[in-house]
């Protein structure tokens, strides 16, 4: 089948290469001609292991191609995805639409035959609904069907997401559609990975209630985390024994400096807004809200405590400062509020990270970038673990504390034990919850 995914950021690009290693064709459309250029040149935009690699192989075999011609490309395709970003609005924490409505705009001043229009981008309830007004406004005569087709790819494990998920969700209301869809899936269906369909509203819901369900399964670890630092119990142990049981799951239940990214922040602040505009406030997930900022603030007084009160002059080598491994992003990373707090209480930061650098150096001023974490280390007052790239998980803690003037450990991922960093030669560790 002839599939177009309009939008090539990080959801549009991962899942348009996974879709031509179905062995669909697949045309991915953006209006950046410098980004087509990039992809052109084999280049990916975005940091996820195996992308570029998957992506050559496919362009290779002539069944995945990029263009900035949105009407060529949709002409004679069965599925036609949109993939574009739905950002916070400034002002009020709803989704963004206007890119959404304008994708599916073009896309109706371009549809020949049928297609199913297919949501991929989060967006609120009752957004398909709007996308399929789009469409019949542009183009009265036009076959189509709208679907829901949510993602739930994490960064830096997207592709394996994309091609073993727990499940695919769809949402349609006809059986044309439905068809369309299982034929654009069909090799996972083949493979008895589940699929859920259902209506547009609920697949929209999915998306927002499980996002929302990981982003309070964590913070609710991260408060019982805080409590444990009080009474003297380990976060650690404790999420294993919760974890153990099956209606819990064992999974989410890292304590840390608080989530971030570039979708639970965007979601949980979304589905708050839906919530009061239907008069249905959802009290947990504003609560979630708050307290996700309040940890990102918890871990600043950890880390003033270790530096006895004092954060002035004091040198402070930061390890990670991607809002997680194995991603350049730092959309809402934790480090983007801890950074800038001890910058701003006068001490001499450095940063350290395997693929932070390029796009923080632009959003973390007044730092030193280095190349290692031995040489953030030398002469550091305190080491701060913010984000557990493997790089960071087996560090030479000897040769760390000899570089440092003060061998202390803020561990904010739970990586290290205490008597392994004591023994090595640190003077003070505190992790999260323990
Ligand atoms: C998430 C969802 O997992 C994915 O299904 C969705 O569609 C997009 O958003 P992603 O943001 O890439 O994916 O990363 P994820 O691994 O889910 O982590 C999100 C944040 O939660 C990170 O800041 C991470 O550090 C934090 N986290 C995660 C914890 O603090 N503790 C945990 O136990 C798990």
């Amino acid at each position: 089948m002839k599939i177009v995914m309009v939008g090539t950021g990080y959801v549009g690009l991962v899942s348009g290469v996974c879709f031509s290693d179905f062995g669909h064709e697949v045309i991915c459309v953006d209006k950046d001609p410098g980004k087509i250029a990039r992809l052109h040149a084999g280049e990916v935009p975005i940091y996820e292991p195996g992308l570029e690699a998957l992506l050559a192989k496919n362009v290779a075999a002539g069944r995945l191609s990029f263009t900035t011609d949105l009407a060529e490309a949709v002409d004679g395709a069965g599925a036609v995805f949109i993939a574009v970003g739905t950002p916070t609005r400034r002002g009020d924490g709803h989704a963004d639409l206007s890119y959404v409505m304008a994708a599916a705009e073009e896309i109706g001043k371009a549809l020949t035959g049928y297609a199913v229009v297919v949501t991929k981008s989060t967006v609120p309830v009752g957004t398909n609904r709007k996308v399929a007004e789009v469409l019949r406004a542009v183009s009265p005569e036009a076959a189509f069907d709208v679907a829901s087709n949510p993602e739930f790819l994490r960064e830096g494990a997207a592709i394996d997401d994309f091609m073993r998920p727990d499940r695919v969700v769809v949402g349609v209301e006809s059986e044309r559609a439905q068809k369309v869809m299982a034929e654009v899936y069909r090799p996972l269906f083949l493979r008895e990975f589940p699929v859920v369909y259902t209506g547009l509203e609920s697949a929209e819901m999915i998306k927002y209630a499980a996002n929302a369900f990981l982003a309070t399964k964590i913070t609710f670890i991260n408060e019982i985390a805080a409590l444990c630092e009080r009474v003297g119990a380990d976060i650690k142990s404790v999420a294993k024994g919760i974890g153990m049981d099956g209606r819990i799951g064992n999974k989410f239940l890292h304590a840390g400096p608080g989530y971030g990214g570039s979708c639970f922040p965007k979601d949980t602040k979304a589905l708050a807004r839906i919530g009061q505009e239907h008069a249905v406030p959802m009290q947990i997930v504003e609560t979630v809200i708050k307290v996700n900022d309040e940890v990102k603030r918890r871990m600043i007084l950890r880390i003033e405590d270790l530096c006895d009160g004092v954060l002035r002059d004091k040198v402070i080598a930061v390890l990670g400062v991607t809002f997680k491994p194995n991603t350049d992003d730092m959309r809402d990373a934790p480090s983007l509020t801890i950074v800038p707090a001890l910058v701003g209480a006068g001490a001499r930061v450095r940063l350290c990270d395997p693929q932070g650098q390029h796009e923080g150096q632009a959003l973390l001023p007044g730092v030193k970038w280095s190349d290692n974490p031995y040489q953030a280390a030398q002469g550091a007052d305190l080491v701060v673990l913010l984000t557990e790239w493997n790089e960071f998980r087996a560090l030479d803690l000897q040769r760390m504390a000899r570089k440092m003037a003060q061998p202390k450990m803020a561990d904010l991922r739970n990586i290290y034990d205490r008597d392994e960093v004591l023994s090595a030669g640190f003077s003070h560790y505190v992790g999260v919850g323990r």
